[in-house]
Formats: structure tokens, sequence, C-alpha cells
């Protein structure tokens, strides 16, 4: 990398090869070229470089292979040092509660002391002015714990952590540590919580892509119970705006809570899915003349009777329901969430439709170990 100066900030992005990374890539690499784009990414199977294959040779973008649980000094000297790292936004974590309930240990390594490794380095290489830096840390409503009615007030920036999972522990503790680097310190973090997001580049072992994929290929859907829990869903593209809006307007120090207004129960969700898929493929000219052969309804019927309720591997760490009050981030910094439910649910299900070839890829060794392991195929 030869003049870093030419770029205004140099932005690390880490887990920038994953599904949220990967879609905040694609917006910030084409909307800021006076900024440098680091992806640092440990590529594990979460990690797919093929997600950033259209920005890969973009002049203000560079991706360096490196695990942040390695040491604070090789972090300092190969990323801050090395990029002269104005900022960063922190994104990498093993981030799939179903793994989190086998192998806790590892849920802490990466998202605990991974994060610690990152703060201290910002901390010491921002030392001589952190006014001018910021350093989000991206965390999830799932530190909240869980709402137990349909009627409870959804989180927001006030409710008191209660994590119930291993995941949401280790993610409570990495949003702790946010605060307290801020306060004891005067790190200039800024924390994130988001509800549950969906779009291109999803890992399909999450509910929505997983949903789509086996519809597609007629293979049955888990549902975890009776598919009651409720979880609000927002557009990966609306949490690229808010992300937008909160490097470049929020406070240090602050959490900000990203919600979509699309709450729905798991059933609703795949129903959604099917809905859409039917509607996709019922109207699209060239697939309506292959699929009329056998009625709507027909294949209404075919999606529904896919759906298979397992007995619920979370148990009682199963959260029942998670709602996001966005309200702090609308008034005070403008955002809303552009997208609805529907919408939403469509052009997710047509992303993967076009998208086959990328999920088969994503389905490789150990995607099918993970898989045969859990739901014990
Ligand atoms: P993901 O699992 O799709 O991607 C995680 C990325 O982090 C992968 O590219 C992986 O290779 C990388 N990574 C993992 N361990 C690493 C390590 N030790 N060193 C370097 N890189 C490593 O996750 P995602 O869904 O994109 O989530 C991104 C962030 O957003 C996470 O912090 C997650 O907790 C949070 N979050 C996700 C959601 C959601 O619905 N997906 C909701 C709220 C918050
Ligand atoms: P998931 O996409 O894993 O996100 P999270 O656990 O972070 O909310 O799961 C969403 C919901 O869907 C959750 O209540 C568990 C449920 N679920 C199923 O019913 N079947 C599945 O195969 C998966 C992966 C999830």
């Amino acid at each position: 990398m030869e003049d870093l100066n030419k770029f205004s900030k140099r932005i690390i992005v880490t887990g920038g090869a994953g599904f949220i990374g990967s879609n905040l890539l694609h917006y910030f690499v084409k909307k800021y070229p006076e900024y440098l784009w680091i992806n640092v990414d440990g590529l594990t199977y979460a990690g797919n470089l093929e997600n950033l294959k259209d920005i890969e040779n973009e002049p203000n973008y560079v991706f360096v292979h490196t695990n942040i649980r390695s040491n604070v000094d090789f972090l300092y000297t190969t990323l801050f040092k090395r990029y002269e790292v104005t900022d960063v936004m922190h994104l990498a974590a093993e981030s799939h509660v179903d793994r989190s309930m086998v192998n806790p240990t590892l849920f802490v390594e990466t998202n605990v002391m991974g994060t610690l490794n990152l703060l201290n380095a910002a901390k010491e290489y921002w030392k001589e002015n952190y006014s001018e830096h910021r350093f989000l840390n991206f965390s999830t409503d799932e530190i909240y714990g869980h709402l137990t009615s349909v009627d409870e007030p959804a989180f927001n920036e006030s409710t008191p952590l209660s994590p119930r999972s291993p995941y949401a522990t280790s993610k409570a503790a990495q949003t702790m540590f946010g605060y307290t680097y801020f306060n004891a310190y005067g790190v200039p973090v800024i924390n994130t919580s988001c509800g549950n997001i969906i779009g291109p580049y999803q890992f399909p072992e999450k509910l929505v892509p997983l949903t789509i994929d086996r519809l597609i290929h007629g293979e049955e859907v888990p549902v975890y119970g009776k598919g009651e829990q409720r979880r609000d869903w927002t557009a990966v593209s609306d949490v690229c705006k808010a992300v937008d809006v909160i490097f470049h307007k929020g406070k240090v120090g602050e959490m900000y809570c990203i919600g979509g207004d699309g709450e729905c129960s798991n059933i609703e969700m795949i129903n959604a899915i099917i809905d859409a898929l039917l509607e996709i493929r019922f109207t699209k000219e060239g697939e309506h003349k292959r699929w009329i052969l056998s009625p709507l309804p027909i294949w209404k019927n075919k999606y529904k009777k896919l759906i298979k309720f397992i007995k619920d591997p979370r148990g009682n760490a199963h959260d029942f329901r998670y709602d996001i009050d966005h309200s702090k981030l609308t008034n005070e910094l403008g955002w809303n969430p552009e997208y609805t439910f529907k919408q939403n649910v469509k052009e997710t299900v047509q992303w993967y439709l076009d998208n086959q070839e990328w999920v088969e890829h994503c389905k490789s060794g150990e995607y099918k170990d993970w898989i045969n392991k859990y739901y014990g195929e």
C-alpha cells in the first residue's frame, strides 16, 4: 500500500468476509472512495471471499487475512501501524447460537478475547488523540435476554443486560468491555445492538437462508419447538445505512439500538418465505410456464408439508421474543428502516434463487458435518 495519506480515513472492518461485513463493504467501498477499507478476517467457515469478488480490485479496498485472537503486538504492528488505522468497525465474531451451545469456549475466545485484543491495540495506537477516532463495537439484542410475552415493551438502550445463551453472554461481555474501555481509558467506542438481520450472503445455517435453500430443494425445514418464538427482522441494507449514520454522527460512549419494525414468529417467517417463493415463481414469465403444470395451491401445499417441527435443540436457552425500540437512533440521528417486512423477505428470497451456486459453495465439508451432527441426518 503506497500512499496511505491520500485516504482521509483508514478503516478496519473486522469480519468483512461474513454476512453483514461483506454487505457493509459493498456499501461503503463505493460510497466513500476517499476512505481506505481494510477487511480483516480470519476466514472461518462463515467467512467467504467470494462475497467480495466485485470490489476486490477497488483501489480503496484491501484484504488482510488475520485472526483477531492473535496477540496484541501482532495486531498493533500488522494492522494499526502498517495501515495507519484511524477507525474500526468490529464485526468479526462467532455468530451462531446453536454452535455456541456446542462449543461455548470458542465464543469466549473470539468474541471476548478477540475484542479485547482489538481494543488494546486501538487504545495504544490512538492514545495521543482519541477524539479523532471511532471504534464501532457491533453487538446484538440477545445481550438483553428475552421478552417473555408479546405485550412486554421492546428493548432499548437502557434495558439491563441479561443474556441467556453462550453466544449472547459472550456478546454481552464484548459490549461491556466496549463501555469499560470508554469509561476507564477514553477509547472512543460506540456500541450498537441490532435485532435479526436478513439479506444476501447470509450463511445458510441461519433460519432464513436455511429455509429458502431447503424449500428450493424440496427438503424438510426444521422448526424448533412450535415455531412460536418471535424476532424483529431488519434488512441488511437498512443496517448498512444505520452503521453509516452512527459512525459519522453517533456519540462516543453511547449505545444505539437498530431494529427493523418487522417482528413476527418463526412460523410466520417461514410462511412469508413460502408466499414470496410462490409469488416469484408464479409471476416470472419463464418459470410460470414450467410451474403452471401444477397449480399454485398444490405447490403451496407441497412447501407447507416440508415444515417439520422438531424437539427444540436450544432447550431452556431458546429466547422467546426479541423486539427493538430504535427511537433513539431515529430521534437523534434521523435513521429509519426503509424496507417493509414483505419487501425484505421477497428480495431476500429472490437473491437466494438467483445465487444458488453461492449457496452450494457454502455447503461444503464443514457445513455438512455441522448439519449432520446437529440435525442428526
Ligand atoms: P458471520 O458469522 O456471517 O460472519 C462472521 C465473520 O467473522 C466471518 O467472516 C468470519 O470469518 C469472521 N471471524 C470469525 N472469527 C474470527 C476471528 N477469530 N478472527 C477474524 N475473523 C473472524 O456473522 P454476521 O452475521 O455477519 O455478524 C457480524 C456481527 O454482527 C457479529 O458481531 C454478530 O454478533 C453481529 N450481529 C449479527 C446479527 C445477525 O442477524 N446476523 C444480528 C445482530 C448482531
Ligand atoms: P437464527 O437464525 O439462528 O437466529 P437467532 O437464534 O440469533 O435468533 O434463528 C432464528 C430463530 O429460528 C430462532 O428462534 C431459532 C429458530 N430456528 C429454527 O426454528 N430452525 C432452524 O433450523 C434454525 C437455524 C433456527
